[in-house]
């Protein structure tokens, strides 16, 4: 074979690999024509694969290879692309999320950016609250030891913080719904004047001051100017790559592991009496519903109703997902329940019957005392360890 032969077997199999590497490990779509072009020596570096190491298995001689590599090298290093996008793992057999990521693509820089921002006091007006204050990672990012939240300066608000887990498939936001975009999400809390207390611009502000911020603003969009839409866009990627997707409940449909007896008894009743709202696999419809809870006596809390002025979205809370249930306690909007024995008690036993009362809870859910057991070790399934402990998710140490 002539060397000019050779070449051109290796580059056919460099394309064929290249192409396979670039259209189904990575997500990067496929192009038309298979020419060897620098995208592929990028989408290549992306997917970690050795270039050099496909030329050290062709029959090159020793010296030629080497001056390739190098050469490939720096054309893979002048065409990674900064920032580097980043493709959101769609756990398998999940519809298509909701957010749309062509108006905030994900990359590397920018889910850092939001992840430092999430972990970071200078948001709060005393510089002691963060994100993270009430959206704790090791609880599935909420609040455990608080029926309602505590912000600034010891301030108590009125609500329970929520776990916050796959908001790329959520719809409206908090328990009433006033947020319609995840986006806008965080200038509610930094707002809010028993939460964060500070003023957007403020914030703004504060982190062009700050030594370390530019530098990572201009890692995320290519330039250091600091805006607010930028931040709320980089707290928004952080929070999407939230996906909880791996508890045992999932490994069970998936037939990698089995429920005991008792967590089956669980799942039975749970799709008798639970899942009309709590619909997997988020585990909530995203929708609004009186799950039949007495008026709370301190906030007289009527959910819904605040936001649409409509008397018939009375008392009508958001249905909160039920993955990572076993460390989001206290549960419901004002963390009324301390344990999941009492939520189910209270489908059995404490409904109350108001005018907007949901009618899936309309006659009542009878349960045994054993059943009541089975649904809460089949609720227990619903964690997600991996989720909770990852150190992605976690205080950005550095
Ligand atoms: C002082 C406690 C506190 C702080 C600080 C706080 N949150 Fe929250 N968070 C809450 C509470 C309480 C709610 C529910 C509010 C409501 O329903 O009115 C909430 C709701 C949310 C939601 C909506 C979740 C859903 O499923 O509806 C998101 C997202 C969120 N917070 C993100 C953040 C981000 C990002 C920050 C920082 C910028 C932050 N929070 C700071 C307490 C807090
Ligand atoms: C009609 C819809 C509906 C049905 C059916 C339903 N729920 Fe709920 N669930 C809700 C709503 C709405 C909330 C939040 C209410 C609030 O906070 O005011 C909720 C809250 C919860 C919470 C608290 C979660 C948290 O993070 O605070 C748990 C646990 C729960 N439900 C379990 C169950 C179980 C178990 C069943 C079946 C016996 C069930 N639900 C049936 C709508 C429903």
């Amino acid at each position: 074979m002539t060397e000019r032969s050779t070449c051109n077997v290796v580059l056919k199999k460099c394309r064929a690999t290249a192409v396979r590497f670039s259209g189904h490990l990575c997500g990067i779509s496929r192009p038309s024509t298979p020419i060897l072009s620098l995208r592929f020596f990028a989408s290549w570096r992306l997917c970690g694969y050795s270039f050099i190491s496909a030329f050290q298995r062709s029959p090159f001689s020793r010296t030629k290879p080497v001056l390739a590599a190098v050469l490939l090298f720096v054309l893979i290093a002048a065409t990674t692309q900064h920032p580097e996008p980043v493709q959101l793992k769609i756990p398998a057999g999940w519809p298509a999320p909701t957010y749309d990521f062509s108006k905030n693509p994900l990359t590397k820089e920018g889910i850092a950016l939001g992840r430092k921002l999430f972990y970071d006091p200078i948001l709060s007006v005393d510089s002691i609250v963060s994100c993270s204050s009430c959206h704790l990672s090791y609880t599935a990012f909420t609040h455990v030891d608080h029926a309602v939240s505590h912000g600034i300066r010891d301030r108590i608000g009125t609500r329970n913080s929520p776990a916050l887990m796959n908001l790329a498939w959520s719809g409206l936001l908090m328990w009433d719904g006033a947020v319609n975009h995840l986006d806008v999400q965080a200038l509610a809390p930094i707002a809010h004047p028993d939460e964060m207390g500070e003023d957007i611009a403020h914030v703004v502000e504060k982190l062009r001051r700050s030594g370390r911020y530019p530098g990572l603003f201009y890692d995320a969009f290519g330039d250091a100017t600091i805006t607010g839409e930028r931040m709320l866009k980089a707290l928004s990627q952080f929070e999407l790559t939230l996906i909880s997707a791996n508890s045992k409940y999932d490994r069970a449909q998936a037939g990698l592991e089995t429920f005991t007896d008792q967590e089956a008894s669980g799942y039975r009743i749970f799709k008798a009496h639970c899942i009309a709202c709590h619909r997997p696999p988020l585990f909530t419809t995203g929708a609004f519903a009186n799950n039949g809870l007495a008026v709370d006596t301190v906030y007289h809390d009527l959910g819904r109703m605040k936001i649409t002025g409509d008397p018939t979205d009375s008392l009508k809370f958001k249905i909160p997902t039920l993955r990572n249930v076993e460390f989001s306690f206290p549960y419901m909007h004002d963390g009324r329940f301390k344990s999941l024995r009492q939520v189910i008690d209270h489908y059995a036993e404490g409904l109350v019957q108001g005018r907007t009362l949901a009618p899936e809870l309309r006659d009542g859910v009878t349960l045994s005392k054993n059943e009541r057991t089975d649904l809460v070790a089949f609720l227990l399934t619903l964690s997600d360890r991996e989720f909770c402990f990852n150190p992605d998710h976690a205080f950005p140490r550095e």
